[in-house]
């Protein structure tokens, strides 16, 4: 039996993966507002979070081929979807769709799988840096500079912050070289490579390139000709680790499903709650603006953040009317409200002075 989904304007919003680590977080603020259907493998483990969200829980296992079926206003993807089985089926059924879950390389094939279907509801990819914070952020920046020439993203992670397993994934590829724009000119990057020192809030933090669907929506949507993002670790010695790791070529040699486990020893370990920080600099010209980006709340949180102001926007609740086709989070015509939008759901904003980061 296929998956179906239809197209009801006064259903639930269908959360899949719903009531992970993520998908709780975006359940709880979306309950708010719309009925839920939240789904998973296992529904009994979000039985607690629906009782107390007034939601309905069903199981889809997006593993087995055991078709599903709903009436539901909009989906979110909320945990990886690998044979685009909810993108398919929100396709087929006329529903908007928001995703926060693909790595560049699925994120490209959505959209492919997206266009070959000429979709009559908006499709929302949403997946760049903390379910699309970033590239909204950058949109608000270029905004304000009238333009925009580079977008530089450097992303602490906190190692005390909490993250599910299906977020692994996303990390557990950096044996992969992928393309970046680098002053107008395609090349090929390895990922923890091309180190940088960034302040990032008032944290000097040691940063390496990581493959993020931002660096390769950025140059379509805003045409900026270099678009760059680094990651690095609360802790420098876990920073100094992966880095060691890399120049032994683990994770070149262990790519292999043999290694699977090894190298997510290295990549997952979460902890019980931690602060999220990020920062962008934009540049146009000699003028750049740039903001650290910090969530007390955590990364599932900002990322639930990113998943509601997609909500908003496939829904046309954000001030504009909602968009048509394939769109990313940073084509949004309400650049400009970006910042309130996210100090209302309690994210807060460091303006920095300019461009500080230093080679390492
Ligand atoms: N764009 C970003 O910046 C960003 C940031 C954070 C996370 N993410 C992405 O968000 C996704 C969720 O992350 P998370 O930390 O919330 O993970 P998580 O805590 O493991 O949550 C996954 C959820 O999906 C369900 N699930 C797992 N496998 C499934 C399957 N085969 N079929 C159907 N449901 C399944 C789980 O419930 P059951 O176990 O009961 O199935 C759980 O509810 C990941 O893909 C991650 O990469 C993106």
């Amino acid at each position: 039996m296929s998956d179906r989904l239809r197209l009801d304007e006064t259903g639930p919003v269908l959360v899949v993966g719903g009531y992970g680590t993520v998908g709780a977080e975006l359940s709880t603020m979306a309950a708010q507002r719309w009925p839920l259907l939240l789904t998973g493998r296992s529904p009994e483990r979000g039985a607690t979070l629906a009782d107390r969200l007034r939601a309905e829980v069903r199981r889809w296992d997006l593993a087995d081929p055991t078709g599903f079926s709903a009436s539901v206003r909009a989906v979110v993807s909320a945990v990886n979807d690998p044979d685009d089985r909810v993108l398919r089926a929100a396709l087929a059924g006329g529903v908007p769709y928001v995703d926060i879950t693909r790595w560049t390389a699925r994120l490209q094939r959505a959209a492919t799988v997206a266009t070959l279907a000429h979709p009559s509801a908006p499709v929302l990819l949403s997946s760049g840096w903390m379910g699309g914070v970033v590239n909204l952020v950058a949109a608000a920046l270029a905004a304000a500079l009238g333009g925009a020439d580079q977008a530089e993203v450097a992303i602490r992670w906190d190692l005390a912050d909490q993250a599910g397993a299906d977020s692994v994934e996303f990390m557990d590829r950096l044996g992969l070289d992928y393309e970046v724009v680098e002053n107008g000119r395609r090349r090929l990057v390895m990922p923890l490579s091309d180190t940088r020192r960034v302040r990032i809030g008032d944290t000097l933090t040691r940063v390496a390139r990581i493959d993020t669907p931002e660096q390769f929506t950025l140059p379509l949507t805003l045409g900026v000709t270099t678009a760059t993002t680094r990651i690095g670790f609360s802790s420098t010695a876990t920073t100094s680790a992966l880095l060691a790791a890399k120049r032994t070529g683990l994770f070149r040699w262990g790519r292999g499903d043999r290694f699977t486990a090894l190298r997510r020893t290295l990549l997952y370990s979460p902890g019980d709650g931690g602060t999220a920080q990020v920062r962008i600099d934009v540049t146009r010209g000699d003028q750049t603006a740039a903001v650290t980006i910090s969530d007390p709340h955590g990364q599932s949180h900002l990322t639930a953040v990113g998943a509601l102001a997609g909500l908003h926007r496939v829904l046309g609740l954000d001030g504009a009317p909602a968009p048509q086709g394939v769109v990313f989070p940073e084509m949004t015509p309400r650049a400009a409200q970006v910042p309130e939008f996210l100090q209302s759901m309690g994210v807060v904003l460091l303006r920095h002075p300019g461009h500080e980061a230093r080679a390492a």
